[in-house]
């Protein structure tokens, strides 16, 4: 007889009783990501005029963002308030294109990251359906 606890031979059932946040490893995997993913829009001509000169402060809210959304602290709200991710976005002209310039980047962050092919698989889902969502021009 084993004398596992039930949940811990239930993979589906671990898998609920963990958030991403920690199934990646906390805080440093999104730092991370947003590193290599902002190395990417710095060389991007259709996403660098779109930023400020000034590329820290974003990465740093992009990446407190993510870590609360996948179930860290919710430093970002502390921060920053209600996310309201579409209204933060309308200053900027967002069409297809820098949509499909942003996710493309930000899979390509996804793939080079340590995370297992179910977590990568999510965190490709959402950035698609999210990015998505912030389009705010009609071309
Ligand atoms: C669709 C293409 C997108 C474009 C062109 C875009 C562009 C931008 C820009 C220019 C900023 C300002 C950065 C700064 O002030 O330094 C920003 C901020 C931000 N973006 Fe995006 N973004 C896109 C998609 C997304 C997506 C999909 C997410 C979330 C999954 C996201 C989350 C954020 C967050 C959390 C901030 C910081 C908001 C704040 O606290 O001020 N963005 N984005």
């Amino acid at each position: 007889m084993s004398h596992e606890p039930p949940s811990s031979r239930d993979s589906s059932e671990q898998r609920s009783n963990s958030t991403l946040y920690e199934r990646v490893g906390g805080e440093a995997y999104f730092v991370e990501l947003v590193e290599r993913f902002y190395v990417r829009v710095e060389s991007d001509p259709v996403l660098r005029p779109i930023y400020p000169p000034n590329l820290e402060p974003g990465k740093a809210n992009l990446a407190a963002f993510l870590a609360q959304y996948w179930g860290g602290p919710p430093n970002y709200n502390t921060r920053r308030g209600h996310p309201r991710l579409r209204m933060r976005h309308f200053r900027f002209a967002i069409g297809t294109r820098e949509r499909d310039h942003w996710v493309h980047h930000m899979l390509d962050a996804v793939r080079e990251s340590p995370a297992s092919p179910d977590d990568v698989e999510a965190l490709i889902a959402y950035f698609e359906q999210a990015a998505t969502v912030l389009i705010n021009q009609p071309r």
